[in-house]
């Protein structure tokens, strides 16, 4: 069997179909959380039913049907994975796509020499691979040896050129695996190999999110410094990342059934280089793009997606263009916010009545932010849904039409999980 095949049947062939299994996913975790076991469980019956279902997905619903009771279910599912894994394993050669999620589904198992010997393996194979090295640290972590975990890190560091990037990823793992002296540990390296404005902001944007930098006010700054050293390399870089998040606001807008008429003034509100341009042209009679990073403007203005470009700061109403908009698009930015009440009346203060708002965010599901947000070490904001969804209403909006949950992209080998927002201003109510 090709080594592209047996990827497949540890990992989703089909991105789009894997960004759907694991919405699934976490609709059964939100089910868990809210006390409908019975809802999980059939939900968790459901996706197992998912024809060629790859075997590490299969793994991941087994371990919720065991927290939902269902022992011996749980028991045949494992079972049966771990035969199948077994009838490839010696075939398996990519490290990344192939050897590393295979360590973690043997990991998952219980079986953790043979997820070891893996992981060594996929490094052995790829020892410049950051994702590669990144997941074998994880494992270490998971297993308590936090100092075998470090020297995958400085072995990682010693040999990739991207130092300042091997650095703060670690960093950023070992922060989310709670291994804080560890974190610390490539923080400090990462201060050591600072050396552009962009690499500035991100690790000044981690130490905010840390509570290590009191720059809340400084935030916007950051963005401009991130970005306008971003610009040249954003859509090579967004594109590695197999960014979904223009997608996501394409689907939005066919399932909003809108007919694709050229006749609306449209605001492309943080338009970035323009990604989105393609997919509103069709709707648009006159499409304005907003930025605050000037770099970024530079490049869509090169494309030549937009018929207006201006330099906005989306939380300055005094900045916006002039005049009332039909529809505002706001894909992946207001993760650079935390509270968006500001931004929200700002965009209901610009759109017509019966006018649209979709925007994309990071999904935040962990019911301990009682603020609705929070600040993530890669610089950008998780809001939750009651949080935009009271936003939204301070700002003057009804409920939503739509609000879905998909994958926005993946980082660090794993999928970054968004929510779309789609919410109509009211039209007028004449007396
Ligand atoms: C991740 S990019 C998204 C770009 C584009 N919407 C896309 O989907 O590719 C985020 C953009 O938000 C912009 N941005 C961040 N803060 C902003 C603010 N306060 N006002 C306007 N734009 C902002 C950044 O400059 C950057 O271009």
């Amino acid at each position: 069997m090709q080594n592209e095949e047996t990827a497949h049947v540890v990992l989703e062939k089909d991105e789009v179909e894997a960004s759907k299994i694991v919405a699934r996913i976490e609709d059964v975790r939100v089910l868990i959380d809210s006390g409908d076991a019975d809802a999980a469980m059939a939900l968790c019956e459901d996706i197992l039913r998912t024809p060629g279902i790859p075997i590490n997905t299969a793994v991941k619903v087994g371990l919720l049907v065991k927290e939902l009771g269902h022992t011996e279910i749980a028991a045949s599912i494992f079972e049966n994975a771990y035969t199948k894994l077994q009838s490839v394993i010696d075939r398996l050669e990519d490290p990344e796509r192939a050897l590393l999620p295979a360590a973690e589904t043997l990991a998952d198992l219980g079986h953790f020499d043979e997820a070891e010997a893996l992981c060594r393996k996929a490094i052995q194979s790829a020892p410049e691979n950051l994702t590669v090295a990144v997941g074998y640290a994880a494992f270490l972590v998971h297993r308590d040896r936090i100092d075998e975990a470090l020297s995958v890190f400085e072995q990682h560091n010693d040999l990739t050129n991207s130092k300042f990037n091997s650095a703060i990823h670690f960093a950023m793992v070992f922060d989310h695996l709670q291994s804080d002296d560890a974190a610390r540990a490539c923080l400090e390296q990462a201060k050591m190999y600072c050396k552009t404005k962009t690499q500035r902001a991100k690790l000044d944007f981690f130490l905010a999110s840390k509570g290590m930098r009191k720059n809340a006010e400084d935030q916007h700054g950051m963005a401009v410094e991130l970005f306008d050293g971003f610009a040249e390399n954003y859509d090579k870089q967004l594109a590695k990342l197999d960014n979904n998040g223009p997608s996501m606001v394409f689907t939005a807008l066919e399932e909003l059934g809108l007919p694709k008429t050229p006749s609306r003034r449209i605001l492309d509100a943080g338009c970035g280089t323009g990604l989105c341009a393609g997919f509103l042209r069709p709707y648009a009679k006159e499409l304005f793009g907003v930025d605050l990073s000037v770099k970024m403007l530079e490049i869509s203005r090169d494309k030549g997606g937009y018929d207006f470009l201006a330099r906005t700061d989306l939380s300055e109403i005094v900045t916006y263009p002039e005049g009332k908009f039909d529809m505002i698009i706001c894909a992946d930015v207001l993760v650079y916010f935390g509270a968006l009440t500001t931004v929200f009346q700002n965009f209901a203060s610009i759109l017509n009545p019966g006018g649209w708002l979709v925007a994309t965010v990071e999904f935040e599901n962990d019911p301990k932010v009682k603020t609705g947000f929070k600040l993530y070490p890669s610089g950008r904001h998780k809001h939750t849904d009651e949080y935009l969804l009271k936003t939204l209403t301070i700002a003057g909006f009804p409920k939503p039409k739509s609000i879905k949950h998909a994958r926005l992209r993946n980082e660090l080998g794993a999928p970054i999980l968004g929510t779309m927002i789609a919410v109509q201003k009211p039209a007028l109510v004449f007396r």
